[in-house]
């Protein structure tokens, strides 16, 4: 299967209000980061994520990170494999 290039290489800004959200970890959610439940029967689980506030979160862009889909900085440094490319498949 031939790797999609990402959006993006770099972390994308995720505005979220205060509370408990859970994040796609799948890349199946028809709502984009936001997860649908859609990961049913994949093995994946989505990622909690709770804001005391209104916040900017950065996703990641590059398909590196090791804490997907928040940004961990590995954009910054060489070149790797992406762990999660399938979303942009
Ligand atoms: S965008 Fe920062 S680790 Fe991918």
């Amino acid at each position: 299967m031939a790797e999609s290039a990402p959006p993006s290489a770099g972390p994308i800004p995720l505005e979220l209000p205060a509370g408990v959200h859970q994040l796609c970890r799948c890349g199946r959610s028809r709502h984009g980061w936001i997860c649908d439940g859609a990961h049913l029967g994949s093995g994946w689980v989505s990622r909690e994520l709770r804001l005391d506030q209104a916040s900017s979160v950065m996703v990641c862009g590059c398909g590196l990170s090791h804490r997907y889909p928040l940004c961990d900085g590995r954009h910054a440094r060489s070149a790797g494999r992406r762990r999660w490319w399938r979303w942009w498949a």
